[in-house]
């Protein structure tokens, strides 16, 4: 009924305005005596954290998304190497796992058969496993060494929405939290980036203010048959999980590239009129974001109708985005927390313009149980 969605149309819709809170719930009571991070429920000893060789983080779906940032922030904040791979594919690669491993499984429902057995796999060989799961008493966290508990809240929409924002939060705890106990430079730096994430509800609370605007453009589009998303460093797998998104509720062909990688291939797929949605990271000291800048310059001389993401006061962007969505100013690691929204925006009201059921789409399950 429209009581148990708020008014809302869709759960999904719902769930995407729940994303401020969800995030502000995901950072209850992590602070602990001086200012130091904690993450109690997570059972790791201090030991077994500084004796890790490599972690190894596996998921399917938007989760797999959440833990391509999780590379990102880990390996920069801890220095610790992480690879990221699709559950389904793990096991039956023969991949090295040994009790120096840190295996860290994120899914919402955690129920997913491919990570399920994926993780089985891992402590046959040795391996620790963390959990990161929105479900309490679950299989998945059940089978793990350690847990540590999103609080998304029910999610009822099958497209994820506010459980990404809280993996993704979850899995800047954990970074910090391998930061600290290792001791490395940015352990230092724990309460500042604590204090970042904290003003990320106020933040999202913004962008959810431009939700119209979004609407009216996805309105827009009905017509397209074809969307590309560009992104690089934490902007990467937000183009792709913004692409999967539009996949998953407008059925409509969608796919994210690396921007870096635009000459090796994709930039043959652009003709007049194509719509690119471009996430540009904020501009700092190094030159990703000239960088970026010079792949939207490159597929709109071809022709493709930019519709870019970016941070408020970026100017340079102006010239060459066809409808520019405003995004707050925020740390480049952060950037996903902000820089997903307008993207499920686009694809919920998208859908919802082509008369599709949003929140139950053709062919899929919110839980696959299923290898
Ligand atoms: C299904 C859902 C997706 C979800 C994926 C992984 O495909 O439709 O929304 O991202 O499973 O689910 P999990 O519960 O493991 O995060």
């Amino acid at each position: 009924s429209a009581a148990e969605k708020d008014g809302h149309d869709w759960f999904m819709r719902k769930e995407i305005f729940e994303q401020p809170r969800a995030v502000a719930d995901s950072l209850i009571g992590r602070r602990g005596a001086g200012g130091l991070l904690q993450l109690d429920e997570m059972r790791l000893a201090d030991e077994e954290i500084r004796d890790l060789d490599k972690i190894i983080v596996i998921a399917c779906g938007t989760s797999f998304y959440a833990g391509m940032v999780a590379k990102y922030a880990i390996e920069h904040w801890t220095r610790t190497p992480v690879e990221v791979e699709l559950a389904s594919e793990f096991r039956y690669r023969d991949p090295i796992v040994d009790n120096t491993t840190l295996v860290v499984a994120i899914s919402q429902s955690g129920e997913t058969a491919d990570t399920l057995q994926a993780i089985r796999h891992a402590k046959s060989q040795g391996a620790r496993v963390l959990a990161i799961c929105n479900t309490n008493g679950s299989s998945i966290p059940r089978e793990s060494d350690a847990v540590i508990y999103t609080h998304a809240g029910p999610e009822i929409g099958v497209a994820s929405t506010k459980g990404f924002l809280t993996q993704l939060v979850a899995c800047y705890l954990l970074a910090l939290y391998v930061a600290q106990v290792k001791g490395t430079r940015y352990g230092d730096e724990i309460d500042e980036i604590m204090q970042q994430l904290e003003a990320m509800p106020d933040h999202i609370e913004t962008v959810l203010e431009s939700a119209d605007a979004i609407y009216e453009l996805a309105r827009a589009h009905v017509g397209a048959r074809s969307v590309l998303f560009l992104g690089r460093h934490a902007g990467y797998p937000v183009a792709l999980e913004g692409a999967l998104k539009l996949k998953e509720l407008a059925y409509l062909h969608a796919e994210g590239f690396a921007a870096g990688e635009l000459k090796h291939g994709p930039i043959a797929l652009i003709e007049e009129g194509l719509p690119v949605l471009c996430v540009v990271p904020p501009r700092g000291r190094d030159q990703l974001h000239a960088k970026m800048l010079s792949g939207i310059q490159e597929v709109r001389a071809r022709g493709a109708r930019t519709i870019c993401l970016a941070e408020e006061g970026d100017q340079a962007i102006t010239p060459y985005a066809d409808d520019l969505i405003r995004l707050p100013q925020v740390p480049v690691l952060l950037q996903p927390l902000v820089a997903i929204i307008p993207l499920q925006l686009f694809a919920c009201e998208l859908a919802t313009a082509l008369g599709h059921d949003v929140d139950q789409p053709r062919n899929l399950a919110k839980s696959v149980t299923v290898e």
